[in-house]
């Protein structure tokens, strides 16, 4: 069986990070016959700065008809202000494939990569659902009287019943699959009154389906304070858009910084997910061979899950693992290398475990 996988690098040091993951996917593909075909697009800031283009309706249609995975770099540039090309592209795939589960493992692969003083490897180890297709991010709103004293900015919380229970359900059916008890939904129905009521009410519904996961509701604020104060507790955590953006953030300085956050955006029963680390193009690092590498590679690992081979994510991981406690990393990660020789050290290791 052969997948097709589309490659956007993105801007910034999207494109040297998935440049690096790109080697990871050509290595794992010629060593286990995985038959991944990649093709690479030329879709982001340059691109939009070159001829005006975001995501033609045919590239992204092939895209969805003929791809398996998407792999993409983070888009945004300064010299995109408007940052139109980041919302076509990201926003295209995430609202326009459907792909509502962003699904962001927040594991601490090595204990000296925990910025907490009590809490290390075996401590840190949860996933967060993130609700990927509603809330804050479908932009319905509008400015009124712009530019003058009297504006008024709106974007509209949208929730829907759909939505929301099939986020929910995809949180507790991962817990079921993977032997785990206890689920978490983070909300603020204490100020939100109808959209998170609605939240909170089809969790308990859904929860009744499951008797075996203990269902725990917290507000986010308090889930955040959790987070870091008792990561040991959390196994899964389901959570609308924008709050999932703001705990992924939390969840990556667990794992020892953005450059450590992978991630999956899915709809669960459909072939083609989205595969992109957490962390931004982080323009000030842009060109200078500092970026971490290992975020894509984690990256890459949730999409070799999807695509059926579990122990190659696992090896992934043990590969990383043994890079960051050998020192062999990237700055932001205690280590002294940059992109390219961390991604070495890495795909050394690799090979060796592959051969
Ligand atoms: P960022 O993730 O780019 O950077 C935040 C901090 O983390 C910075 O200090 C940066 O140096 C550090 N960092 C991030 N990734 C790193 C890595 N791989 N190695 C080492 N350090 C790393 O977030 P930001 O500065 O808020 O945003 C910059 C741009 O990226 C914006 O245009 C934003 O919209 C965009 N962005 C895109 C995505 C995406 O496309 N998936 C995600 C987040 C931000
Ligand atoms: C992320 C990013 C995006 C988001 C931005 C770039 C719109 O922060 O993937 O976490 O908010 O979803
Ligand atoms: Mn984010």
């Amino acid at each position: 069986m052969s997948h097709r996988i589309a490659v956007i690098p993105g801007d910034g040091i999207g494109v040297e990070v998935i440049r690096e993951a790109t080697r990871l996917l050509t290595m794992l593909s010629e060593r286990r016959s995985l038959g991944l075909d990649l093709w690479q697009l030329d879709l982001g800031a340059e691109r939009f700065l070159r001829d005006g283009t975001t995501m033609p309706q045919a590239v992204f249609e092939e895209i969805r008809d003929t791809c398996s995975a998407i792999l993409m770099g983070a888009v945004g540039d300064p010299r995109v202000p408007s940052n139109q090309h980041a919302i076509d592209i990201l926003f295209g795939f995430r609202f326009g494939l459907e792909l509502y589960a962003n699904i962001r493992p927040v594991r601490c692969l090595a204990d000296r990569l925990s910025p907490l003083k009590h809490f290390g490897e075996k401590d840190v180890d949860f996933v967060i659902f993130r609700e990927n297709t509603e809330g804050l991010y479908v932009n319905v709103g509008g400015q009124v009287r712009r530019g003058t004293p009297d504006e008024i900015a709106i974007n509209e919380d949208i929730n829907t019943r759909k939505g929301v229970e099939r986020i929910i359900r995809a949180a507790f059916e991962f817990a079921a699959e993977r032997g785990l008890t206890r689920v978490h939904m983070a909300d603020k129905s204490n100020a939100m009154r109808h959209a998170h009521e609605l939240w909170l009410r089809v969790f308990r519904e859904i929860a009744k389906e499951y008797p075996a996961i203990q269902a725990v509701h917290a507000y986010v604020d308090a889930m955040a304070m959790y987070m870091v104060q008792d990561p040991a507790s959390i196994q899964v955590i389901v959570t609308c858009n924008l709050f999932g953006d703001i705990l992924t953030d939390i969840g990556a300085a667990l794992q020892g910084g953005l450059g450590m956050a992978g991630s999956a955006s899915l709809h669960p029963g459909k072939r083609i997910g989205l595969f992109e680390p957490v962390h931004g193009s982080a323009p000030p690092l842009a060109g200078k061979d500092v970026a971490n590498p290992f975020a894509s590679f984690l990256t890459v690992g949730l999409m070799m899950s999807h695509l059926g081979h579990r122990e190659l994510e696992t090896l992934i991981e043990d590969c990383i693992r043994a890079c960051v406690q050998a020192g062999e990393c990237t700055h932001d990660v205690g280590g002294a290398l940059g992109t390219r020789a961390a991604s070495e050290a890495f795909l050394t290791r690799i090979a060796a475990r592959l051969a």
